[in-house]
C-alpha cells in the first residue's frame, strides 16, 4: 500500500498552522460559551481527530457526544435528500448548547440534514464549527460560526479526512495528487 508521502501533492495546512488555528478556535469557544451548557457534538469519523485537538483547546466545562451520518444513492455522494443518519445521540439536547464539530463541510448537505434532524429537538442554540471550508462547492447555504480554513476545491487528506478508509492519521492537511484518483484511459 502506498505511503502518505507517496499520495501527497502538496501539505496545504501544516501541522503547525492546525495547532495555531485549533488553539485560536478554542479560546473564542471558551470565550463565546463560559457559563453555558455546552455540549460539542462531533460528526463521525472525520471529525474526530479535530474533536480531540479542539476540546484540550477549551477552558470552559464541557461535555461530548457522537453521531455518524451516511450519504447514499449513486457514488454515494450527499445530495438533498439523501442523508441518513447511522448513528444518532442517545441523550436529550433539549436547552443546551450544541456546538456541531466537523471536519469539513463541501456541499453543505450533510450539516444542512444535521441542522434540520437537531433543531427539532429545541437546543438553547445550535452552531458549526468546520475546521475546513470549501465554501466554493456550496450547493446548500448553511451558516458556519467557526472556520478554520476556507480552503480551494482540492481532494484533501489527513487530520481526519480519509482516502479510501486510510491516512486520517497524518497530522497535516495534504493534498492528494491526482493519478490517485485520476483512472488510466481504457486501452
Ligand atoms: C465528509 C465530511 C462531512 C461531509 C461533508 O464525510 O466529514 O461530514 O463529507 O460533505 P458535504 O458538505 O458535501 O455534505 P464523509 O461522508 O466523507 O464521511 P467520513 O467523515 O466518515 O469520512
Amino acid at each position: 500500500m502506498q505511503t502518505a508521502e507517496d499520495i501527497l501533492a502538496e501539505v496545504l495546512v501544516s501541522e503547525a498552522q492546525l495547532r495555531q488555528r485549533v488553539h485560536e478556535l478554542g479560546e473564542q469557544i471558551t470565550r463565546d460559551y463560559a457559563g453555558q451548557d455546552l455540549l460539542l457534538l462531533c460528526i463521525l469519523r472525520g471529525g474526530v481527530m479535530f474533536l480531540t485537538d479542539l476540546m484540550r483547546q477549551i477552558r470552559t466545562p464541557h461535555a461530548i457526544d457522537f453521531m455518524a451520518i451516511s450519504s447514499y444513492g449513486v457514488g454515494a455522494r450527499a445530495s438533498a435528500g439523501n442523508v441518513r443518519v447511522i448513528l444518532d445521540i442517545n441523550q436529550s439536547i433539549e436547552n443546551r448548547h450544541v456546538l456541531v464539530v466537523e471536519d469539513i463541510v463541501d456541499t453543505g448537505h450533510t450539516i444542512h440534514a444535521v441542522l434540520a434532524l437537531l433543531a427539532a429537538r429545541q437546543p438553547a442554540s445550535l452552531k458549526i464549527c468546520a475546521l475546513l471550508d470549501k465554501s466554493s462547492r456550496r450547493e446548500v447555504e448553511v451558516p458556519i460560526h467557526y472556520v478554520g480554513f476556507d480552503i480551494p476545491n482540492k481532494y484533501v487528506f489527513g487530520y481526519g479526512l480519509d482516502v479510501d478508509e486510510y491516512y486520517r492519521n497524518v497530522p497535516y492537511i495534504g493534498v492528494v495528487k491526482p493519478e490517485v484518483y485520476l483512472k488510466p484511459e481504457a486501452e
